[in-house]
């Protein structure tokens, strides 16, 4: 049995989980900080990185506890180092290095947007959406032992093959990964566990930012994907016809045409600007919102989660054809999008890999499943782990 215990600091959420064998949740704790960043209408990076210095001990302690694992349980400590905010991944970082120094445990580092992408190998039983089965699991007695697979227990016949054997999740690569996220949108060729070639990306805003920033324009709250998904439900799709993203024939993304589409339908439904000699001090000025109709608000929604989610669909679609892909996955927060799961189940010829929507948003299970990957590959890293706010999967 191999105990990793992932730890994720990398933005605003706070939390552990402790992972059997890469597949199995032992405990899954999330301390989330959306409401003391609610009232900026987005992640406040100085007060965020203060808060997982607050909560990480005692979110950590509950995924143990959760877990009813003793740290002599565990095969190695994995933590998010990059992708993120430079002051938040610190405070993972430098907790997980001394956990593992003081417990005498391998650290790995992993990838926050690897991490997002592994919550899809999970074996959870209960999975809303899910068309992909549980990954097949057989029984299998330990290979060759590598230097790295002394990590594992030799005489447990559970313990996953070493490095060389079988893929025991029997996924055939190359696999697309749709990335969707708060930081990224990433449209991904994945050869192998670790080994990944980008196709497209952003040249903007991320599409969870692009979620965030329109809610903002439509006076609803943070994190704004969610509350567009919700507002959407009551409004017409067909109502505004914003343009699609950049639809050539790169694999690339742009959101901000849209973002300011709407930003312009918003401003016929707003007064005029008022002149600074005309303003009342301490009155609401032009750039706070008046609250639109709550019918208006939803159309807009509606339309604008319409566009983004064609955008997306479409390049995935055509790069699964192109690169004849066993499987399309998706990943990240914006996953969550009930439009984009849908639509892009229709829209594949080749089975659709989700994450359960609760494991959709930042988290530590994906850490700890990344991390049991990369203990696999022998990936240990050193003292020196560094955080890398900018770091890429390829
Ligand atoms: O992966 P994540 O939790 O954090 C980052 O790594 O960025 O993603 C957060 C993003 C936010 O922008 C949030 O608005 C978006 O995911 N999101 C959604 C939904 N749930 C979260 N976007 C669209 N629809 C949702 N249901
Ligand atoms: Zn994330």
């Amino acid at each position: 049995m191999t105990l990793v215990l992932g730890i994720e600091t990398s933005c605003d959420e706070t939390a552990a989980a402790v992972i059997a064998d890469g597949r199995a949740i032992r405990s899954n704790v999330v301390a989330s900080q959306v409401d003391l960043h609610q009232k900026y209408g987005g992640v406040f990076p100085e007060m965020a990185s203060r808060q997982h210095v607050v909560t990480i001990t005692p979110v950590i302690e509950q995924a143990m506890g959760d877990a009813q694992t003793t740290w002599d349980d565990l095969s190695a400590i994995a933590v998010t180092h990059g992708p993120g905010l430079a002051g938040s991944l610190l405070v993972g970082v430098n907790v997980a290095k001394g956990l593992a120094y003081a417990r005498g445990l391998p650290l790995v580092g992993v990838n926050h947007l690897e991490a997002h992408i592994a919550t899809n190998w999970l074996d959870v039983s209960v999975e809303e959406g899910r068309v992909v089965p549980p990954p097949v699991m057989s029984r299998r007695s330990p290979g060759p032992v590598g230097e790295q697979a002394m990590l594992f227990d030799e005489t447990d016949s559970s313990a996953p093959p070493a490095q060389g054997e079988p893929d025991p999740y029997q996924i055939t690569f190359p696999v697309l990964c749709l990335v969707v996220s708060g930081g990224h949108t990433e449209l991904v060729l994945m050869h192998d566990y670790g080994e990944y070639q980008r196709l497209g990306a952003t040249t903007d805003d991320a599409v969870g930012e692009a979620f965030d920033k329109v809610a903002r324009l439509l006076g609803l709250e943070y994190p704004g994907g969610p509350a567009i998904q919700r507002v959407a439900q009551q409004g017409n799709p067909q109502a505004y016809p914003f343009p699609r993203a950049r639809l050539d024939r790169s694999y690339d993304f742009s959101f901000s045409g849209l973002k300011t589409a709407v930003l312009r339908a918003v401003q016929k439904y707003e007064p005029e600007p008022q002149r600074p000699a005309d303003r009342v001090p301490g009155a609401a000025t032009a750039s706070s919102r008046p609250r639109l109709h709550p019918r208006t608000a939803a159309d807009l929604a509606a339309s604008f989660q319409t566009a983004v989610v064609e955008a997306l669909v479409e390049k995935t679609s055509r790069a699964a054809a192109e690169y004849k892909v066993s499987e399309v996955l998706l990943a990240g927060g914006v996953a969550a999008n009930r439009a984009l799961r849908e639509r892009m189940q229709r829209a594949l010829d080749v089975p659709l890999r989700l994450p359960p929507v609760a494991l959709a948003t930042d988290n530590a299970t994906g850490v700890g499943v990344a991390g049991y990957w990369a203990l696999r590959r022998g990936q240990v890293a050193g003292w020196d782990l560094d955080v890398v706010p900018n770091l890429t999967l390829t």
